[in-house]
């Protein structure tokens, strides 16, 4: 075919991605993941996934190659995590993306984290209706994007102003003695619990901003349970996890919606960790419904990160007859889109 085949590289955070696609045809989608090293600190160690990333690079890409069952040869573009991210952790990915390029003298995409977060569900869902609303969120960013169009013009609507969405789950978690990361443990837990048991704030609900406030709402969670404690009284884990977890999936939602709404985006899109979250699914569905929106998530192993997604991205810019990188592109942990 005509598609071009890209080779994507992810190491922003702990998970090496690496991924091969064909124009928005998925073809391998390899992870090492160094998130049992971080579980016993309780969050990622940049040192700790650095070195992770350095070990497993090679081997994720012959994995990726042989799963896509493609060699280098056959590569006609590499894409990479250019930011924004962990600096120690990109800079593997960079290199990596850099030598690759040189050596087989083909094009380098650095990509937008966020921008690849976005272009992945092309690959599950098909093209992206001009204009999409995505809602980024995971444990290192939660982010409201307007994008015209994913390869040339996406647009920060609003972010948080302190706790990732993500990193919220993974404190909350913490402070009610789950393990790591959060995330999942609270989702199980909260079937069990009401939600409308405890009322914790929700942060920036009505200040008619698109960005987003967890920290409060952490710190909130904390203290009821430490007060229950030091009161002697035992602590309802499914209640807090069903009622925090609420209190944040109906923040976001309703400042995604209201996003759409804005601005005449009648798709939705979810992406990052938290994406696999039943409660945010299934609110963001029925809010999706009432307001004629679509909503579109991509399967939990493409809302996680991945390479695909950097891959989907670089087949993407590819496509549109974007210029490449240059060779000396730089690693930027804070890369705006
Ligand atoms: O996208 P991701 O794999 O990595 C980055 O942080 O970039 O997201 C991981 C985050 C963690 O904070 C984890 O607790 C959260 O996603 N997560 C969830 C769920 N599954 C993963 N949060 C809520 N509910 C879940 N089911
Ligand atoms: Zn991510």
């Amino acid at each position: 075919t005509d598609q071009p085949l890209v080779l994507g590289i992810e190491t922003s955070c702990d998970e090496t991605g690496v991924g091969v696609v064909r124009g928005h045809t998925l073809l391998a989608d390899a992870i090492a993941s160094s998130v049992d090293e971080h579980a016993r600190f309780g969050g990622v160690v940049p040192e700790v996934a650095s070195r992770a990333h350095l070990e497993a690079m090679t081997p994720t890409v012959d994995r990726a190659l042989s799963e896509a069952g493609v060699t280098l040869a056959d590569v006609d573009a590499i894409a990479v995590t250019a930011g924004p991210g962990l600096a120690g952790a990109l800079l593997v990915g960079v290199a990596a993306a850099k030598a690759y390029a040189l050596g087989l003298g083909k094009p380098l995409y650095g990509v937008n984290h966020l921008t690849a977060h976005v272009a992945v569900d092309q690959l599950e869902h098909g093209p992206l209706p001009k204009p999409c609303v995505a809602l980024l969120v995971s444990g290192g960013h939660s982010s409201l994007l307007l994008v015209p169009d994913v390869a040339s013009d996406v647009r920060p609507l609003g972010a948080t102003v302190d706790d990732a969405a993500g990193e919220a789950f993974d404190k909350v978690a913490r402070v009610l003695d789950l393990g790591f990361p959060g995330g999942p443990y609270i989702d199980r837990a909260a079937r069990e619990g009401d939600p409308a048991s405890i009322s914790f704030p929700r942060g920036k609900y009505e200040d008619g901003t698109y960005d987003f406030s967890f920290s409060g709402l952490k710190t909130a969670v904390a203290r009821w349970v430490e007060s229950r404690e030091r009161a002697g009284d035992p602590v309802p884990v499914a209640d807090v996890a069903a009622a925090f977890q609420e209190a944040v999936v109906d923040v976001l939602t309703k400042k995604a919606i209201a996003a759409c709404k804005d601005n005449d985006a009648s798709h939705l899109l979810i992406g990052g960790g938290v994406a696999a979250n039943s409660r945010l699914r299934a609110l963001a569905q029925e809010r999706c419904e009432a307001a004629g929106i679509r909503l579109r998530v991509p399967r939990p192993k493409l809302c996680t990160d991945n390479g695909a997604m950097v891959a989907a991205l670089g087949a993407e810019l590819v496509g549109a007859g974007l210029a490449p990188s240059a060779l000396d592109l730089p690693a930027d942990s804070s890369l705006p889109i």
